[in-house]
């Protein structure tokens, strides 16, 4: 997905940067607490907290918004009791805060939560033109489309048919597949005629250190096939929800950054903690992740519990995270080669976690608490 500026015909196509906002999934699920009172509170504290200001755009929900059943005309409803005043009331009032918002639906015969009375909340497989023009019609921004009930149909016919349903309608609306890397989508979900602005990596995430670890390492093995605008999703962030430690939470955020993948907050701000505010608010941090290069950075050493990624930023400088996977601390010495710098050179080493720089020739000497993750950006000097 790219954006094109007006102004100027030669003026060159900007990649969109991995997108960051906030999706009600992890913390509510189908729980009564979603609903548009909490996703226009979340709006009001993108503001207040400083999120919009750190690039926080998105603010998106996910399923059990829809009614169970289509309207007389085969239109897709919200569910009342959840959203009285409409789809579209809503999107007006996150425009409102110069934020952009984003709806979900499932490419096959229904959505994936749970059927009730056998019926699930409508998906869009068979629907994809129809469903495509009312999501533009409620000035939505964004579409997540899930895999769920999917009978059986190829995955690219599914995905292609909906990218080409939502181009049809004239508004640009990010496209995020999520499909679990069920048809590597890698392979496809970021070219022609798909060109989603991100594909799933991996299946769902959830607030546990096992479960952020298994989907870390299965999408930092992709980053080949990340591209400028065309991203790896290995799930949203759990930041904030309580289950893993803060030097868990700030590994999370690290890895997620240096993947350049989504930054999803799931987490209700309307009670988030100081502490994992501060982690999704390390603006050092999301520069990495935003970087205009739009690179994933690639995975150097994957050794006896020790991670090592790189990724090469567009001023010329390289960022750099070092995890400790194990349940033991760890003293790692990365090399300036290691992390492809010339030997011999002489660098900054900016510490994104502890704001602070340290001048030398680019090796780095770490002693890792368990589970914990450094964090650098490397220059030249
Ligand atoms: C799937 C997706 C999740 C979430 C749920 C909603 O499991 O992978 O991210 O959207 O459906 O039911």
């Amino acid at each position: 997905m790219f954006v094109v500026f007006a102004g100027g015909a030669t003026a060159a196509p900007t990649p969109m940067p991995p997108q960051m906002g906030f999706n009600n999934w992890n913390s509510t699920h189908c729980r009564d607490e979603f609903n548009e009172a909490m996703i226009r509170g979340i709006a009001d504290k993108f503001i207040s907290l400083g999120l919009r200001d750190a690039g926080y755009r998105y603010v998106n929900i996910d399923d059990c918004w829809a009614n169970w059943q289509r309207d007389k005309d085969g239109n897709l409803q919200p569910n009342p009791k959840r959203f009285p005043s409409g789809i579209k009331a809503l999107a007006d009032y996150i425009h409102q805060h110069d934020l952009k918002f984003g709806l979900y639906s499932s490419a096959g015969t229904s959505t994936c939560e749970p059927l009730k009375e056998n019926r699930g909340f409508p998906g869009g497989l068979n629907h994809e033109k129809q469903d495509a023009a009312t999501i533009a019609s409620w000035d939505v921004d964004y579409l997540k489309y899930d895999n769920c009930n999917n009978q059986k149909v190829d995955a690219k016919q599914r995905y292609t048919a909906m990218a080409e349903a939502l181009r049809s309608t004239g508004r640009p609306i990010f496209y995020s597949m999520c499909e679990w890397g069920e048809n590597k989508p890698w392979l496809w979900g970021g070219k022609p005629p798909v060109d989603a602005g991100s594909w799933r990596t991996t299946g769902d995430i959830s607030d546990t250190y096992a479960s952020m670890l298994k989907n870390f390492k299965e999408n930092v093995v992709l980053n080949q096939y990340a591209t400028p605008g065309h991203y790896n999703d290995p799930d949203m962030l759990e930041v904030g929800n309580g289950g893993m430690t803060n030097t868990e939470y700030r590994t999370h955020f690290s890895l997620w950054s240096i993947m350049a993948a989504p930054l999803l907050i799931g987490t209700d701000l309307r009670t988030i903690k100081p502490d994992a505010l501060e982690i999704l608010l390390n603006k050092e941090v999301i520069a990495v992740d935003q970087d205009a290069l739009g690179v994933q950075g690639k995975q150097v050493r994957d050794a006896d519990g020790i991670h090592v990624i790189v990724k090469p930023l567009k001023d010329g400088s390289r960022a750099v995270a070092v995890f400790n996977e194990t349940d033991t601390p760890h003293d790692v010495s990365v090399s300036a080669t290691e992390i492809g710098l010339k030997s011999g050179g002489s660098y900054n080493a900016r510490d994104l976690w502890a704001h602070s720089d340290a001048k030398g020739d680019g090796a780095l000497k770490l002693s890792l608490p368990a589970h914990a993750t450094a964090m650098y950006r490397i220059s030249q000097l």
